[in-house]
């Protein structure tokens, strides 16, 4: 476990080599086990690979050139009014993978094709797209957070890797069309699964995480 948890990072380059369905279907029912509040098991799970995945690649390759702001997200991915630490945060990712990446923070045309890859899964041959009920509030997304993360640890022992992946909110319709998700259902987020380009720069940048003092506070007499 503390070697997976270590081993883990969001991937954004990956091989076309094959994944396994029925392992990843393994996979994903284990991830199953993951606890939920009340036992409410509140994920719906969409698992798209094969012809299915080359379908919706061709798909979003259009709509991008569409829509290339998107559909407008059902839900806010960030708080509007992001406190500065938060969004320091945010930032420091973005510049140390353009940094990787060798772009100019100010070249936008650049950055803007790197964050359209999100929409080709990195290259990815698997994704999986996790829904919510609609009438479903924090403590059921966050459960899914759990779901999640129990299935990136589980890919990273099985020698896969993924990058989990909000961008996907910005298309809800043209998702909900193509994965046929019923109207009481929201698409939270896309988990890209495959194996990683060891050699691509974007997968080689460290992610750094705050000291414990900024988020752990102890409290013992
Ligand atoms: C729910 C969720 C959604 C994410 N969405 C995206 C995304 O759309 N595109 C992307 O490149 N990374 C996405 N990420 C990856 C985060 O940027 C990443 O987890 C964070 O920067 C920490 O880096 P690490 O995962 O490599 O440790 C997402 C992560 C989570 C947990």
């Amino acid at each position: 476990m503390r070697e997976a948890i270590a081993q883990r990072r969001s991937v954004r380059a990956f091989l076309p080599d094959r994944v396994d369905p029925a392992l990843v279907r393994e996979l994903v029912a284990l991830a199953g086990r993951s606890p939920s509040g009340g036992n409410l098991q509140p994920w719906h799970v969409d698992l798209v690979h094969g012809g299915a995945m080359m379908r919706l690649k061709a798909l979003m390759e259009r709509r991008i050139v569409e829509a290339p702001m998107g559909e407008g997200a059902e839900y806010a991915v960030y708080p509007p009014q992001m406190a500065a630490r938060f969004d320091k945060r945010r930032r420091g990712v973005g510049q140390a993978m353009y940094a990787a990446l060798g772009i100019d923070r100010a070249d936008r045309a650049r950055r803007q094709a790197v964050f359209a890859d999100n929409f080709r899964f990195f290259g990815a041959p698997m994704a999986i797209f996790i829904s919510v009920e609609r009438d479903h509030g924090p403590p059921q997304w966050a459960d899914c957070g759990m779901f999640l993360q129990s299935l990136m640890l589980l890919l990273v022992e099985a020698g896969l890797d993924s990058c989990a992946q909000e961008a996907w909110a910005m298309y809800p319709r043209t998702l909900g069309d193509f994965l046929r998700l019923p109207p009481d259902r929201m698409l939270f987020t896309g988990l890209a699964i495959g194996r990683r380009d060891t050699h691509a720069p974007v997968n080689r940048f460290a992610v750094d995480r705050a000291d414990t003092g900024e988020w752990l506070a102890e409290h013992d007499s």
